[in-house]
C-alpha cells in the first residue's frame, strides 16, 4: 500500500468485533505515535489504551452512542497542558495539534495493520476526566475506538485540490 492508498483506505468504523487487538498491533501503533513531530519536540501527550470491560463500560458514560460499546480498545489521546509549547506572540497553546498529529499517526498505523478506528471528540470532557482520575493538566481531547471492524467505509466525500488551495 502506498500512503496515498493507505490514507484512502482509513475511515470512521462504527462497528467493531469483540476481537481485541493484539498487543503487538498495539504496541506498533504506539512507536508510529510516539515519533509523530511535536512542537518545540515537547511531547505533550499522554495515551490510556483501555480493554478492560469494566473500564470500557465506565468510559462509555462520557459519550452515549450505542455503537461505541461495540469497540473492544478505546485509547483516550489526553493533552498535558504543563508540557506544552504556548507560542510567545500570542500564548497559543499548540498541543491540540500536536495530539491531532499522534492521533492520525495512531489511526493510520492502525489501518496498516488491519484494524479500524475512530476519532470521537464529542465526548462529556468533564466525565471523562472524572472516571479516568486524570489530574487538572491533563486534558482528554480525543476518544480512539479502536480494533477489527464489522463495517464497511462509505463513499469518501472530499472537496477538490481546487476548493482547497487558495
Ligand atoms: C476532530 C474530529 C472529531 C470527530 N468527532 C467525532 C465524533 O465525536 N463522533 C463520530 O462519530 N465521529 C467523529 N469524527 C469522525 C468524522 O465524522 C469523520 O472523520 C468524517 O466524517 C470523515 O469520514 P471518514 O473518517 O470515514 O473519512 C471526528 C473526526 C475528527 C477529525
Amino acid at each position: 500500500m502506498n500512503f496515498l492508498e493507505l490514507v484512502k483506505s482509513r475511515y470512521s468504523s462504527r462497528k467493531y468485533s469483540d476481537k481485541i487487538p493484539e498487543k503487538e498491533k498495539l504496541h506498533y501503533i504506539m512507536e508510529c505515535v510516539r515519533y509523530a513531530p511535536s512542537a518545540v519536540n515537547f511531547q505533550p501527550w499522554l495515551f490510556k489504551i483501555i480493554t478492560d470491560k469494566k473500564e470500557l463500560e465506565s468510559l462509555h458514560s462520557c459519550y452515549k452512542r450505542e455503537w461505541i460499546k461495540s469497540a473492544p480498545c478505546i485509547i483516550v489521546a489526553c493533552a498535558n497542558h504543563e508540557e506544552s509549547w504556548h507560542r510567545k506572540s500570542d500564548d497559543k497553546d499548540h498541543s491540540d495539534i500536536d495530539v491531532a498529529i499522534a492521533v492520525e499517526h495512531l489511526c493510520l498505523a492502525a489501518t496498516e495493520q488491519g484494524l479500524a478506528s475512530c476519532w470521537v471528540c464529542n465526548f462529556d470532557v468533564t466525565l471523562c476526566r472524572e472516571v479516568l482520575s486524570l489530574p487538572s493538566e491533563v486534558e482528554p481531547v480525543v476518544l480512539v475506538p479502536i480494533g477489527y471492524a464489522e463495517d464497511e467505509a462509505s463513499e469518501k466525500k472530499r472537496k477538490s485540490i481546487d476548493e482547497i488551495t487558495l
